[in-house]
């Protein structure tokens, strides 16, 4: 995302950040920005506070039109979203979320590509479900005619394979960062684990993608 901004960025906001790892990487990239990921869910934000410590780096358990509401228009440079627009209602909208940019700001949506879906190892039940979710590039409705909205659209396509030691993938399968997963019961994800670890492998290739939509202010 770095290399598609001309500007650096004051003010990010990590729109839906989940646990942070979004968050996390975007402090890393952007240290002298100021970084605020939000996101409804307490017990996500809880874990992103434990484990995320970044002097530009905030965490903030709220409703999204609820934090937009607090902060005022033209507020950030960046709102980001990664693998998260689609599950927002209605009025969170793209012309919803422009006010709240500064005029050169831009918003990036990230979504993961079929591909990338395809290449998590993760009980049958939920590659099923991943396949269907990720079938086709999304960000799919309200993001068609950016222009009669005054942004533009550049969308591109980044990702790099990833050898993760297999340990790692099954503690964050352990701490519910897999979305893929959520929806299990969790006597079925220890089950898995317990099945997934006995093949004797040490590490695994996952292949991280992302579309990224960039909508810029213009
Ligand atoms: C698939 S997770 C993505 C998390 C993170 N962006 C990442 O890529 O790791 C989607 C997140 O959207 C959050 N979410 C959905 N609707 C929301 C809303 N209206 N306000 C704030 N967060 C919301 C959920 O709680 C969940 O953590």
């Amino acid at each position: 995302m770095s290399r598609l901004l001309t500007e650096k960025p004051h003010k990010i906001l990590d729109l839906a950040c989940g646990v942070g790892l979004s968050t996390k990487a975007l402090s890393l990239n952007f240290e002298g920005s100021e970084i605020v990921g939000v996101d409804i869910d307490p017990s996500l934000i809880s874990l992103a506070k434990k484990k995320i410590n970044f002097p530009n780096t905030r965490f903030q358990c709220c409703e999204i039109s609820e934090l937009l509401e607090k902060v005022g228009e033209k507020s950030f440079d960046i709102i980001f979203v990664k693998s998260a627009y689609h599950y927002f209602e209605d009025e969170i909208s793209l012309s919803y979320l422009k006010k709240f940019l500064q005029d050169d700001g831009a918003i990036v949506v990230a979504e993961r590509t079929a591909r990338s879906a395809g290449s998590y190892p993760l009980p049958e039940i939920a590659s099923v479900y991943w396949k269907n979710i990720f079938s086709e590039p999304r960000p799919t409705r309200r993001v068609n005619s950016p222009s009669s909205l005054g942004l533009s659209l550049l969308v591109s396509c980044y990702g790099k394979f990833l050898t993760v030691p297999k340990s790692l993938y099954i503690d964050a399968v352990r701490e519910n960062q897999l979305v893929g997963l959520w929806m299990l019961q969790s006597h079925f994800v220890s089950d898995w684990i317990e099945q997934f670890s006995e093949d004797g492998s040490a590490s695994l290739e996952i292949l991280e993608e992302f579309w990224l939509y960039v909508y810029r202010n213009t």
